[in-house]
């Protein structure tokens, strides 16, 4: 039953040449057949808040606050530190060093710790000389290294850069660290990072479990919305196993207004994209926890059938992103990206619902089902950069 929605949806959201592409994907295997990443990752990194400035005590708390908060039993279990852990030279050996002033007790013994707390580890390389902030090397020339240093220490995710490279192809050398963590007998989510610069949505299922479609996201309305542009572009690419990714989250960084955020965290969600939580988790306002803990968002997000947004229309400054979900259900962020309040329409024929389909709305921020059920259309009112979020169920 289940699967034939699945289809169903898959059909409704397809043309017929992207399904004709997406067969083709499919049927050669994957080199990473890792069995991870069958919903996005969902965690927090480092680098928005942080930069540079990480140590193992600011890693350990983040652990610590992701669990007292609760966040960890959302799902939010992936706690990725970003550049700046290792020592700008190797060993002797050629081995990457954890870096002694900041990382003193090592790696591993950060995620034992990690670990003891139901959490799982993620670390940062480069497919260059130097990772991105040239205090550190990159893992260009020693990736079977490496893959094996990360696995002995018990690394859960690897985010792979792309600077101060050879001048090859993303697509060259990426693979070359998909088959050395193939062969470390440890899964490990393998999030690409080249910043969409070779449509890294086109090869990236077969070469990791996500891969950035952008530059580097900022704390703006503007930089946040044109990531969500760009990232929709590839949707027919995103499937469980392999995600496009849009960059991390921002929201508690304090760019953005609340609606704002609101609109980044349900577009990250309906979009299928990584939640990698981008703010310092030890000391977040009500606010943010009250916007990253929204459990209705986070399922959209975590849905089976893993099939990423589109624009069902756009008309000025309305949108209406829609995704298919399982129980054949739909997703909908209705969006006024103006700067004047807007009464908006979503209607069904947009949609690929049937204009006779009766449905009932559910409205994610207000967790209530909508008394009025709803036939071909659904309007609401929104303030300026703000959207709405529903689920869609037909009823019988
Ligand atoms: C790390 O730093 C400590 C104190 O700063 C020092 O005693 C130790 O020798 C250093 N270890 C390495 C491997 O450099
Ligand atoms: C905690 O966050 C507030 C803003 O929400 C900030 O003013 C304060 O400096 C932060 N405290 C620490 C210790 O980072
Ligand atoms: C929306 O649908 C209702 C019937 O369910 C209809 O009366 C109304 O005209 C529609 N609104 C628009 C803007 O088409």
């Amino acid at each position: 039953m289940e699967i034939k929605g699945y289809i169903v949806a898959l059909i409704m959201a397809m043309t017929m040449m992207e399904l004709a592409s997406l067969t083709l994907a499919t049927s050669r295997r994957s080199m990473l057949t890792n069995g991870i990443g069958l919903t996005p990752p969902m965690g927090w990194n480092s680098w928005n808040h942080f930069g540079c400035d990480v140590d193992e005590k600011m890693v350990k708390e983040t652990a610590d606050a992701l669990v007292s908060t609760g966040l960890s039993k959302l799902g939010y279990v992936y706690v990725n530190i970003d550049d700046c852990w290792a020592e700008i030279a190797r060993d002797d050996k050629g081995n990457i060093m954890p870096k002694n002033s900041t990382f003193p007790s090592g790696i591993k013994a950060l995620a034992d710790y990690v670990h003891s707390k139901g959490l799982k580890l993620g670390i940062y390389g480069d497919a260059g000389y130097y990772t991105c902030s040239k205090t550190m090397p990159g893992s260009l020339g020693f990736e079977e290294q490496d893959a094996k240093t990360f696995a002995s220490w018990g690394i859960d995710y690897l985010k792979y850069d792309n600077c101060h490279h050879d001048g090859s192809k993303p697509i060259e050398r990426y693979p070359v660290m998909t088959k050395a963590l193939k062969k470390v007998g440890r899964p490990i989510f393998f999030s690409l990072c080249e910043w969409g610069e070779m449509h890294p949505a086109e090869w990236g299922f077969h070469v990791g479990n996500s891969w950035r479609t952008t530059c580097d996201i900022t704390d703006t309305w503007e930089s946040m919305i044109s990531r969500a542009d760009q990232n929709e572009l590839y949707a027919q690419y995103a499937r469980p196993g392999g995600w496009n990714d849009p960059d991390m989250l921002e929201i508690g960084n304090g760019g953005m207004t609340k609606d704002e955020y609101i609109v980044h965290f349900n577009l990250w969600a309906i979009s299928k994209a990584p939640l990698l939580l981008g703010c310092d988790i030890r000391n977040m306002t009500q606010e943010t926890i009250e916007i990253i803990s929204n459990k209705e968002v986070i399922a959209v997000n975590q849905d089976s059938y893993g099939i990423q947004a589109r624009k069902a229309r756009m008309h000025g400054d309305e949108e209406i992103w829609v995704a298919p979900l399982s129980s054949y259900r739909t997703a909908v962020v209705i969006l006024n990206r103006g700067s004047v309040r807007y009464s908006v329409t979503a209607f069904w024929e947009d949609m690929g619902l049937d204009p006779n389909t009766v449905v009932e709305a559910r409205d994610l921020w207000e967790h209530k089902t909508l008394k009025n059920r709803f036939v071909g259309n659904i309007t609401t009112m929104l303030n300026p950069h703000s959207c709405k979020m529903y689920v869609l169920k037909p009823v019988s």
